[in-house]
């Protein structure tokens, strides 16, 4: 698509260096894999759409990596309210996420943005500071 000249004078973003919409969507199915595999995580996703949640996390993750898509699903704060998520659910939770951009073969300083991004939502996600006592 972009000549040579683009790619000089335009860096390419993480979304595309990755490999853009088909390796974004397989890193976030495979996130997903690994949060409901999870017993610690399992029981907030009981009766969860999974089609819509995954093609909202998608949007998410793309427009952090740079991708020419915009998210436009619910505000993190308003979609994760009166969740109890603690800080140990949303440490698993980044945990999966590293594994699977991990698995994906995607490059250490990418995934470090990408992870950081996320990462700087647990005010919006968090209610309770931690599991243990
Ligand atoms: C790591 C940071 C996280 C990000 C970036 C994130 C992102 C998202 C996004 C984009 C949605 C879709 C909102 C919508 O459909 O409008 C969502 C929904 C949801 N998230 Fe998270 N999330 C994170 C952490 C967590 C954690 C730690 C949990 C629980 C352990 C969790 C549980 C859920 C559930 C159950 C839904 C579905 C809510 C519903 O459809 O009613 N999320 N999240």
């Amino acid at each position: 698509m972009s000549s040579p000249l683009q790619t000089e004078s335009e860096p390419l973003s993480d979304y595309a260096a990755v490999g853009g919409a088909p390796a974004v969507t397989a890193v976030v199915n495979r996130f997903y894999e690994l949060v409901v595999g999870d017993e610690r995580l399992a029981g907030y996703f009981d009766g969860i759409e999974m089609v819509r949640l995954k093609r909202h996390q998608v949007a998410l993750v793309s427009q952090v990596m740079g991708g020419p898509v915009e998210y436009s699903g619910r505000d993190l704060r308003a979609a994760h309210a009166n969740m109890g998520i603690s800080a140990d659910d949303f440490a698993a939770v980044a945990g999966h996420l590293i594994a699977a951009l991990t698995e994906a073969g995607v490059p250490a300083d990418i995934i470090d943005r990408t992870v950081g991004a996320v990462a700087a939502t647990q005010p919006d996600i968090v209610e309770v500071p931690s599991t243990q006592a």
